[in-house]
């Protein structure tokens, strides 16, 4: 297939020069019937595009060899090296409900990383999975979780027998890439497919300087959030199945990937967002590799000048030190922030209200600044310098010169039923300094970075709830509560 070509973006942009009689929706009839501040904000271009789905030579077509959707999917497919490949326009969060509902037609139980993100949680509420946690390597000095080890996968596996799945997450926030491959090979040895939420691995299938992506190393079922480091519009998303010559139709049959993926998503999909992907697909095939080379070299330079600053760190390399990180991706700037004496949260705070610099991701010890590809490190990493120069300079007023004191990340609560029975059976609500010793019926999540620290179904422990309390203390949001200022939580009636 030729990768310089963009059918999907092609086909609207073609469709709309025509100015077609438009009697059906979206009622804004390509921008006509907007408001004159949106036209003004995002343009007649962007209206007109917003083409309905069920068009003929768009998205429908006799010959689904020939229908421009189609191929721009088959396309997505070629460049990640999947056997097939589903453009996903209600995010990745949508793509990890799809996964488990196609999941749960195989079986009842998986194994499932237990700082996956809070959209699978969500999938395993909706899908009825009987999840058994594997939990990943914790950096206690950092106070980040890492990856699941092969090892630990072996043993969660044999641990559930009846287990149809393993679902892992790499790379991390943190750039922590897992041993996809060994934990293919360790899933494979079980008999089960192996997942891998690859949403912030977009950009690894177009680089050699990167770490492998996770269908090259024998994953099954790939998701790939392409907004994220991908360059396409945000809420859009990629799911992949592996080409495994052993299983023709993928381990987990792409019907029922397919399926599931109809299931969750919506009838009205934005076409601005599809065109995204058809579009970000060909950059990354086309010029990723240079582009990324770019970039990787100029994070290089930018990552020593940060190390100059005094207080500050960066984590690089070195976090393949780690038994659980088999390689690492330099997209993210993940930075050291303890030698400050005062935390990410302050240095993010101060640099959001001073600097107008926003970060992707800040906790106690770590702020993350991520890179895109094609990004102008030197323009963009120069404003940061900047910004944290000043930080570091003007932020040493804590008492006694000490950090902010900050709850330590605790053990998580053992799990007393699953996700769907705990967040739809008898509950009530309750304060949430009550609220020690009961079980959870809604996910908690401090954001960032949205990895639930409580589960539907989890005992909530005292360290927990002081976690998330102090989290917010420090200026951070808390996903999946019922009461957002978390005066009060639901909990299961026992
Ligand atoms: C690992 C992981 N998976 C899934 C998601 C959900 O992605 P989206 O925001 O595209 O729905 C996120 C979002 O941050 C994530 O970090």
């Amino acid at each position: 297939m030729d990768q310089s070509e963009t059918p999907y973006l092609d086909a609207l942009v073609r469709y709309a020069s025509t100015d077609p009689g438009r009697f059906n929706i979206p009622g804004h009839k390509g921008g006509a019937g907007a408001d004159p501040g949106l036209r003004a904000a995002i343009g007649d271009v962007a209206l007109r595009l917003d083409i309905p789905s069920g068009i003929e030579g768009i998205d429908v077509g006799a010959d689904p060899l020939e229908i421009p959707f189609q191929q721009a999917q088959r396309l997505a497919a070629e460049a990640w090296g999947a056997r097939r490949s589903w453009f996903l326009l209600n995010g990745a969060s949508g793509g990890n409900h799809a996964i488990c509902m196609a999941l749960a037609h195989l079986g009842t139980d998986a194994v499932v990383q237990r700082n996956v993100h809070s959209s699978v949680i969500d999938g395993l509420v909706l899908s009825g999975l009987r999840p058994l946690f594997v939990a990943p390597e914790i950096d206690d000095d950092l106070g980040v979780a890492h990856c699941v080890m092969p090892a630990m996968l072996d043993r969660a596996l044999a641990e559930r027998p009846d287990a149809v799945a393993a679902f892992i997450v790499s790379p991390t926030y943190f750039g922590a890439v897992a041993d996809v491959a060994g934990l293919a090979a360790v899933a494979h040895a079980h008999d089960v497919p192996l997942v891998v939420d690859e949403s912030w691995g977009a950009h690894l299938a177009f680089s050699d300087l990167l770490p492998s992506n996770a269908l090259e190393c024998g994953a099954d079922v790939v998701l790939s959030s392409v907004h994220k480091l991908g360059g396409s519009m945000t809420q859009s998303a990629i799911l992949h199945v592996g080409a495994d010559a052993a299983h023709p139709r993928g381990r987990v049959d792409e019907a029922l990937v397919d399926r599931s993926v109809t299931l969750v998503e919506s009838t009205s999909p934005n076409s601005l967002l599809g065109a995204s992907l058809d579009a970000a697909r060909r950059h990354n095939a086309t010029l990723g590799g240079a582009l990324l080379a770019e970039t990787i070299g100029s994070l290089r330079e930018l990552r020593r000048e940060i190390r100059e600053i005094p207080g500050l760190d960066v984590l690089g390399e070195e976090i393949t030190k780690s038994d659980s990180v088999h390689a690492w991706d330099p997209l993210r700037v993940s930075i050291d922030v303890r030698g400050t004496g005062v935390t990410g949260n302050r240095i993010a705070r101060f640099l959001r209200e001073r600097h107008d610099i926003w970060f992707e991701l800040y906790s106690a010890n770590v702020v993350v600044a991520v890179f895109g590809i094609g990004e102008n490190v030197a323009e963009t990493g120069g404003r940061l310098l900047a910004g944290l120069r000043a930080a570091s300079a003007e932020l040493h007023d804590d008492p006694d010169g000490k950090r902010e004191p900050f709850a330590p990340l605790p053990p998580w609560g053992p799990t007393e039923m699953t996700p769907r029975q705990a967040f739809l059976g008898p509950q009530e609500t309750v304060a949430f300094d009550a609220a020690e010793g009961r079980i959870a019926a809604e996910s908690l999540a401090a954001y960032p970075p949205g990895v639930p620290n409580v589960l539907p179904g989890e005992r909530l422990s005292r360290a927990t709830l002081d976690f998330i309390a102090d989290s917010i203390a420090h200026g951070g949001q808390v996903r999946g509560a019922s009461d957002r200022t978390l005066e009060t939580v639901r909990v299961v009636i026992e």
